[in-house]
């Protein structure tokens, strides 16, 4: 379990206190034993950081030859950290991918492999434990996929905040549209481009956020104005089932389609 750390009112999550330094840990050693369970005997990633470092390290322990795709752009000194087959390539994200499918390696891209998706819950898991009264959670977010994995755990009460460099709020924006738009970020392993899990944490998210949308347009002043944006947001995500329930409807539905006794 990792440390918390606490600076003021806030606690901060350890994740650089796992193994290779990062929360990929979570899901890395999994998906290195899956690939291994389901017959695959090589394994493929598309990383500038994180993530590359921990496959490097799980597929050495486990004698997996990885092959690497990295951007042409990456520092030298995170080159020194991956052990694999480097291949730089201006595509590396679907270069990967078509590596995977002529050469049958596993693909080990976060977002598509169902098993990073449910280790990260791991962390919830464990800050459940270590704060039961928890009540809201800060989660930087490049390609949600540890946002998800944390949220699909947490329980309905605890508010979830995705945290994005405000030059590519991919989720973010979908939420507070009114922000400052900024040309660069220091923060480049949160700036991706492609996000195959974005509709399902939109939706997701939009269904934790139902009960308060819905008390809101009722309460809001212009009412038909409140639930015209309403039902846009709801038809684009295919959730207008709940358009005319009310707050406490909507949460008993929420949790049950979760799991969740009421
Ligand atoms: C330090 C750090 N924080 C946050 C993230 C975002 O993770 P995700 O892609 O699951 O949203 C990453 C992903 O690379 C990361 O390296």
């Amino acid at each position: 379990m990792t440390p918390l750390t606490k600076i003021d009112h806030l606690y901060f999550k350890r994740e650089d206190q796992n193994i290779t330094g990062s929360a990929k840990d979570r899901a890395l050693p999994l998906q290195v034993q899956n690939l291994i369970q389901e017959g695959y005997t090589s394994a493929v990633i598309s990383s500038t950081g994180n993530a590359a470092i921990s496959a490097s390290f799980y597929c050495q322990q486990a004698n997996i030859p990885l092959t690497i795709f990295v951007s042409p752009k990456i520092k030298e000194e995170k080159i020194s950290l991956l052990k694999g087959k480097i291949i730089k390539s201006p595509k590396p994200i679907s270069d990967a991918i078509k590596f995977s499918k002529s050469n049958h390696a596993y693909l080990l891209r976060q977002s598509t492999d169902p098993i990073a998706k449910i280790a990260y819950g791991q962390i919830a898991t464990e800050i459940l434990m270590q704060l039961p009264n928890l009540t809201s959670i800060f989660i930087p977010v490049g390609s949600g996929t540890t946002l998800l994995g944390i949220s699909l755990v947490l329980p309905e009460n605890v508010k979830i905040f995705a945290v994005q460099p405000a030059s590519n709020p991919t989720i973010s924006s979908a939420f507070v549209t009114q922000y400052t738009k900024e040309n660069d970020t220091i923060t480049d392993a949160l700036s991706v481009k492609y996000l195959p899990l974005k509709r399902e944490i939109d939706a997701g998210l939009l269904k934790k956020e139902m009960p308060r949308f819905a008390e809101f347009a009722s309460a809001a002043k212009n009412e038909f104005e409140a639930r015209s944006k309403l039902w846009n947001l709801l038809n684009h995500y295919e959730l207008l089932n709940l358009f005319d329930e009310k707050p406490w409807d909507i949460y008993k539905i929420t949790r049950s389609i979760r799991g969740y006794d009421v």
